[in-house]
């Protein structure tokens, strides 16, 4: 499974990339606005220091406005996804800039009915936000589910971005699915690494240790 870095923070970025913890990057309008930074400018950062795919979001809302605007944010670097909103628009927009062969992320999908669409308009990424399903009581899991097997049915060769990641649990359960990516705040990856009783562990070694008078170094 493919673990991208949803932030537009660049020392974030840096920290899990220096693990090995970074497949690619995901930002959208909201992110950029967070970071504080100019979109073209802090994409080519992120671009260079990672040489996965890193989704740079276009914001017009009708086809023609976000094939001239993906094929801008394409000039940053050969690494970006141009990531579009799964409506109508933003499937002909799909079909276009991945005709043209750059990478397609297709964002904002609630459906697997909407999946389907993007896999067959040739989105490289479908992304399917999870968190925003569970916060009006739906199961974004289920999502991923019936597009895994919607996918695997008809050998769609677009890849799940399991998106809107909140819980640890989401990634475990994305991951058992097989979702072919996760997108995830670097806050959350880092949690993966927590257990209460590696903590607890690791508590009772030092003490039992310091009791022993000896030292490595
Ligand atoms: C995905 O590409 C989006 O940037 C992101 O996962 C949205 O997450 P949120 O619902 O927590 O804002």
């Amino acid at each position: 499974m493919k673990f991208f870095v949803d932030t537009a923070e660049i020392d974030a970025i840096a920290e899990l990339h220096a693990l090995g913890m970074v497949d690619g990057v995901t930002t959208n309008p909201s992110l950029i606005m967070k970071s504080g930074r100019d979109i073209k400018e802090v994409t080519a950062e992120i671009c260079k220091m990672i040489d996965g795919p890193v989704s740079a979001e276009t914001v017009a809302l009708d086809a023609e406005g976000m094939i001239a605007e993906g094929r801008e944010l394409a000039k940053i670097a050969d690494n970006i996804a141009v990531k579009v909103p799964l409506t109508w628009d933003g499937l002909k927009a799909c079909k276009v800039l991945s005709g043209e062969g750059r990478m397609v992320n297709v964002t904002l999908c609630f459906s697997a009915n909407q999946a389907l669409l993007a896999a067959k308009a040739g989105a490289t990424f479908i992304s399917p936000f999870i968190g925003r399903l569970d916060d009006i009581n739906l199961d974004g899991m289920q999502l991923i589910e019936d597009i895994r097997t919607i996918y695997d049915n008809y050998d769609f060769s677009t890849e799940i971005l399991a998106a809107s990641i909140r819980t640890v649990n989401h990634i475990t359960d994305a991951a058992r699915i097989g979702a072919d990516v996760i997108t995830a705040p670097p806050s959350v990856i880092k949690a993966l690494a927590s257990h209460p009783l590696t903590d607890k562990g690791l508590e009772t070694f030092l003490k039992d240790w310091a009791k022993t008078g000896q030292k490595i170094l």
